[in-house]
């Protein structure tokens, strides 16, 4: 964890990991952690400024979050942005009220050009407002550095406490100058240093990685996927052949997909990639079972048998590597408590008890665009890196109902050329997932002079940041045309092809 970064005490608000990210993406290191976190580890790696986030609550609730007690003694700037804004205010003395209107959206505000924090941006500027309380009632301490055109503030300092405070969101794109003004913030108010670089960030996890290892032995299990990718390759850099990669043909994957991993990690790897064609024990395992949660079950089970047994014969190994990320680690405002989701089903959260292993979670510390970065650094093709996500029970959650080899190989031929279009059309970067769904019913169809009865396939492509949320990609006509008729006419058993239009929520990306 480098030093000298910034804090950002998350009062909730859906843009907290944004400022994350906006400030990392200018070289400094910045941290998450919940508005209620000890003070010894807020200071802990000695950040040179503190970020408080905006939130939903409203400071005239009872119970609402509050800023640490004995913050302004920490000797360090403190931005409070929005309720970040409000909380500030308030424990300054200045006066918060119930605004007779809310702001919200593009407001425009006057702001003092000459004061550090609004340097280099214009005197009227556009900016992005969401809150219903207002701050009044500057007294002599406090230097109000911008009003809104409906007359509120928007921006204050108070020079002897070393705290600043905006009352709109500088992160969001829609805040014409708000990457200067979080510039400003770093780099006039904080002198923070620009210590982290995607170099930076390999050789601090390299090292990282072998100060933990040290002399023992680590297993990985490979997906294809991102993530799984560049963890195998930052620990094969590290520690080499003291790494076991284990990739399973679990008979669920795309196209080529065994092909793809064993080509790229084959190449990139010192360390030994053994690929398990356990195709058939998945098959049989899923016999007759129709259910998606016993799907899943049943899939998790026979990998972690697998892993048991190529661990036993492989091992010992004292290391189990992970591709957790940082937003899975980042404690949720509403509990303040540790929420780690491990996403994939092969996790040690599935591992029986007598397999311990320790763990090495290399990327638990990076957002995925960072570890795309790290990717590209270690030499992973740009292709290869902007991958989407593909879910660990494979197209077995993709073939509705039973999982049969004939049901797998109509999809695995319709998916196939859904996403070789998309790549064709220069669509692929544009959706975050993409699929093809078999589902398990036979509708009437009518091809050369013949009668048909087979099935449909569905396709699905959504735009999302994070999965949670999702909506359905409105992909050009012609271009659904051209893959509705190459799937029609080339994929047996398929006479008819439609198209998802449903946003998550109320749906979920998956059918199953
Ligand atoms: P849903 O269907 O819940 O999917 O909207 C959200 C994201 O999660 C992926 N997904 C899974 N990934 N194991 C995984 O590793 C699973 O069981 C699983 N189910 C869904 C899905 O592909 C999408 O990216």
């Amino acid at each position: 964890m480098p030093s000298r970064g910034i804090v950002i005490l998350d009062f909730g608000s859906q843009f907290t990991q944004l400022i994350a990210r906006r400030i990392r993406a200018k070289g400094v290191f910045s941290e998450v952690l919940p508005w209620n976190a000890a003070r010894e580890r807020i200071l802990q790696h000695d950040p040179v400024g503190v970020i408080l986030s905006g939130g939903p609550a409203s400071v005239f609730e009872a119970g609402a979050p509050t800023i640490p007690a004995d913050i302004w003694s920490w000797g360090r700037p403190v931005l409070g942005i929005c309720y970040g804004m409000q909380l500030v205010a308030r424990d300054l003395g200045l006066a918060v009220e119930r605004a007779g209107k809310a702001e919200y959206g593009h407001t425009r505000i006057r702001a003092n050009p000459d004061h550090p924090l609004f340097r280099n941006t214009p005197a009227e500027q556009s900016v992005w407002m969401s809150h219903g309380d207002t701050v009044r009632g500057a007294d002599g301490a406090v230097a109000v550095l911008a009003t809104s055109t409906e007359g509120e503030m928007a921006a204050f300092h108070v020079p002897p406490k070393n705290a600043y405070a905006v009352q709109f969101h500088p992160e969001v794109h829609h805040t014409a100058f708000g990457d200067t003004i979080l510039e400003n913030f770093l780099f006039s108010v904080c002198q923070a240093e620009r210590n982290w670089s995607t170099g930076a960030i390999v050789e601090q996890m390299v090292n990282e990685i072998r100060a933990t290892v040290g002399d023992r032995r680590v297993i990985c299990a490979v997906s294809g996927g991102v993530d799984s990718s560049v963890v195998a390759c930052l620990i094969d850099k590290a520690i080499g052949k003291k790494l076991h990669c284990v990739f399973v043909d679990n008979g669920l994957l795309r196209a080529g997909e065994r092909e793809g991993v064993v080509d790229l990690l084959g190449s990139h790897l010192s360390a030994p990639l053994e690929v398990i064609d356990a195709r058939a024990r998945f098959l049989e395992r899923l016999e007759g079972v129709e259910d998606p949660e016993e799907k899943r079950k049943r899939i998790g089970n026979l990998f972690i048998e697998i892993f048991e047994e190529v661990s036993t014969k492989r091992g010992p190994f004292e290391f189990l590597a992970q591709g957790t990320l940082y937003p899975d680690r980042i404690e949720s405002f509403s509990t303040g408590g540790p929420s780690v989701t491990i996403k994939t089903h092969h996790n040690v959260g599935g591992l029986p008890k007598n397999m311990r292993f320790e763990l090495v979670e290399p990327l638990a510390l990076l957002f995925k665009d960072e570890v795309r970065a790290v990717g590209a650094e270690l030499g992973l093709p740009r292709d290869q890196l902007s991958r989407h996500p593909f879910p660990g029970p494979g197209l077995a959650v993709r073939v509705l109902g039973e999982v049969t080899e004939e049901k797998l190989a109509i999809l695995r031929q319709a998916d196939a050329i859904f996403i070789d279009a998309l790549r064709e059309f220069g669509l692929y970067e544009k959706v975050w997932q993409a699929l093809a769904v078999l589902l398990p019913v036979k509708s009437v169809g009518v091809m050369g002079d013949a009668r048909t009865y087979a099935f449909p396939i569905v396709l699905r492509a959504v735009t999302s940041t994070d999965g949670m949320t999702a909506d359905w990609a409105e992909l050009p006509a012609e271009f659904l045309r051209d893959v509705s008729n190459r799937i029609v006419n080339r994929v047996p058993h398929v006479n008819r092809v439609v198209y998802d239009v449903s946003s998550k929520p109320p749906s979920t990306i998956e059918w199953e």
